[in-house]
């Protein structure tokens, strides 16, 4: 099952963050599935601030960029040693993700793959951006989506959050993440509902209250994949429906 990608671990997950404002991560750390993951030890989350790596004492970290232009650009000096000094707070080697705007675009199989790994280490800019030397420590550059954050930290936010949960143990029902949307053979789930059967005129599906299992899994199949070409026709690999 999708969930169990990370199963054969022999450490939890360790994920390094490397921040101008490491403080952002606190409520997200702390609060619901994520909350509980860490505090079970399911994984570790490492956060380092990456103006403890400035070279000068009043924690510059960024510059004007060469050949003009608005706003600051982070600096290679402190990022360099930044990456270099958390690489070596552990003997397993991290995968190093740059999050930005122009990376490879976050799918489910990517974080499947994600969590799957042994430690990962995501760098996060900010402002105009960094200094294109500073790619070159990444080994895999990460975009959340086409438009631009002020900071990677919602990006990496939402890597560590959409990782986590696959982790062993990490949500209640063992199969509550291999049923829904992108690990249903890469489509989007099913209409669910709760309680009440009938609210302001709308009604439950009546396959849903039959009890008949197989019937409701062959109603949930069919929905999933109509639901997934009128609305992501580029997942089901047809041509929306006309509307
Ligand atoms: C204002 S953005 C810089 C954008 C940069 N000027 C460009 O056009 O590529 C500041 C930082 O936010 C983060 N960021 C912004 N949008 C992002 C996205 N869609 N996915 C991941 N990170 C993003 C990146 O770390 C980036 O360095």
């Amino acid at each position: 099952m999708a969930w169990q990608v990370a199963e054969g671990r022999d450490m939890p997950l360790r994920i390094d963050v490397i921040t101008l404002f490491p403080e952002a991560f606190r409520g997200v750390l702390e609060s619901s599935i994520l909350g509980r993951a860490l505090r079970e030890g399911r994984v570790e989350v490492v956060l380092a601030n990456l103006r403890d790596f400035a070279l000068d004492a009043r924690g510059t970290v960024d510059d004007k960029p060469f050949g003009g232009g608005p706003g600051m650009v982070l600096m290679c000096e402190p990022a360099f040693r930044a990456v270099e000094h958390v690489q070596g707070l552990d003997p397993r080697r991290a995968l190093v993700v740059l999050l930005t705007p122009q990376g490879e675009r976050l799918t489910q199989a990517r974080v499947r793959d994600l969590a799957g790994r042994q430690r990962l280490m995501l760098v996060c800019g900010h402002y105009e951006g960094f200094d294109e030397r500073i790619r070159t420590l990444a080994d895999l550059e990460l975009s959340i989506g086409d438009y631009v954050l002020t900071g990677g930290e919602p990006a990496a936010m939402a890597v560590i959050d959409a990782v986590v949960r696959l982790l062993p143990g990490v949500l209640g029902a063992e199969d509550a993440a291999s049923e829904e949307s992108f690990n249903l053979a890469g489509l989007l789930e099913y209409p669910q509902y709760t309680r009440p059967r009938e609210f302001r005129g709308m009604a439950v599906p009546e396959v849903l209250l039959s009890g008949n299992h197989a019937q409701i899994a062959r109603w949930r199949a069919e929905q999933a994949l109509e639901r997934t070409r009128r609305r992501r026709a580029d997942l089901a690999g047809e041509a929306p429906d006309e509307k």
